[in-house]
């Protein structure tokens, strides 16, 4: 095999807070082949936007490195399409000069950029909706607009973070399904972070699963499914859900501190989150 796409080596990163250090991401590294789905799945706070953001060049990571076709990626790049839970479409633009922004911001003619940005719409079931702007659409047809827009210079990355959080279960399930068939089509390379262990094995080329903060690898979990998927429709898809389900349960499990035995049987269990980085911890991470 040649150099994967995207290469995530020893990454580690720490936020400055004001009681001091907070270990985010602690010595995490994969690899993502070319035209892969990887799905990223961790409990609330441990470090998954984080994670996409030090991926698309916006945050410098303490230690480690992030390597785009062998590239290192120290600023953000054309190379990536970025997508956020909140669709984040400009409000006095209509659909289609929201998709056709970046185009026109890469250098496009303003009538190449519309023709692609039409085509676009029509790709993501759209069509009919260009002239609407982002406060008449719901809120899965704005994601669609905002996955158009992030395809739209044909990145060769794609990271999606929770890209359906917000949206009821039918309408999300309809999205993933979506999604999927859209992504058969391109076979971009795609790091999605969600919520939902179930919408992650049925995308997933490979799931990986992230522990409390600050989050490690805790497992990669391979689906072998074969494409293309029906939601939920195979003898294999529960057991992996319940894969992916033990994995977490077990990174939640190893990250808590041993229990104190108190002989007055109090009970007492610190929380799950890691408190703010020490400096022996901050030296772990700077290598
Ligand atoms: N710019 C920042 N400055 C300081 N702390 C931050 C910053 N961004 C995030 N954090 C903290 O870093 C931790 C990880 O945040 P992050 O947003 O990456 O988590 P997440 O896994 O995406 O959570 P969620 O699943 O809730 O979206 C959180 O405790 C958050 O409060
Ligand atoms: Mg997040």
């Amino acid at each position: 095999m040649g150099t994967p796409m995207l290469q995530v080596e020893n990454l580690c990163m720490a936020y400055r807070r004001p009681e001091g250090w907070m270990e985010v991401l602690r010595d995490l590294s994969f690899q993502a082949a070319e035209g892969e789905f990887l799905c990223v799945v961790g409990p609330s706070g441990c470090g998954k936007t984080t994670l996409l953001r030090l991926i698309a060049g916006l945050l410098r990571p303490v230690s480690g490195r992030i390597l785009l076709n062998g590239q290192a990626v120290t600023h953000p790049i054309r190379q990536v399409g970025l997508m956020f839970q909140k669709p984040a479409l400009l409000p006095w633009r209509t659909a289609l000069k929201n998709v056709a922004l970046p185009l026109e911001t890469n250098g496009h003619s303003r009538k190449e950029a519309l023709e692609k940005a039409r085509a676009l719409l029509q790709w993501v079931g759209l069509e009919g909706f260009e002239d609407v702007y982002p406060a008449h659409l719901s809120g899965g047809m704005a994601q669609r607009v905002a996955l158009a827009r992030a395809l739209a210079h044909d990145p060769s990355l794609l990271l999606l973070d929770e890209p359906f959080g917000s949206l009821d279960a039918l309408t999300r399930e309809a999205l993933a399904q979506e999604l999927a068939r859209l992504w058969e089509e391109r076979r971009t390379t795609v790091v999605m972070v969600t919520h939902s262990v179930s919408e992650a094995v049925f995308l997933a080329d490979r799931v990986l699963v992230l522990s409390p903060r600050p989050a490690t690898l805790a497992a990669e979990i391979p689906i072998p499914l074969p494409r293309p998927r029906e939601w939920g429709n195979f003898p294999s898809f529960r057991p992996l859900v319940q894969e992916v389900r033990e994995a977490l349960e077990q990174a939640r499990l190893s990250s808590l501190p041993p229990r104190r035995d108190s002989s007055g049987g109090s009970g007492w269990r610190p929380s799950a989150a890691p408190g703010p980085l020490t400096s022996a911890g901050a030296q772990r991470c700077s290598g």
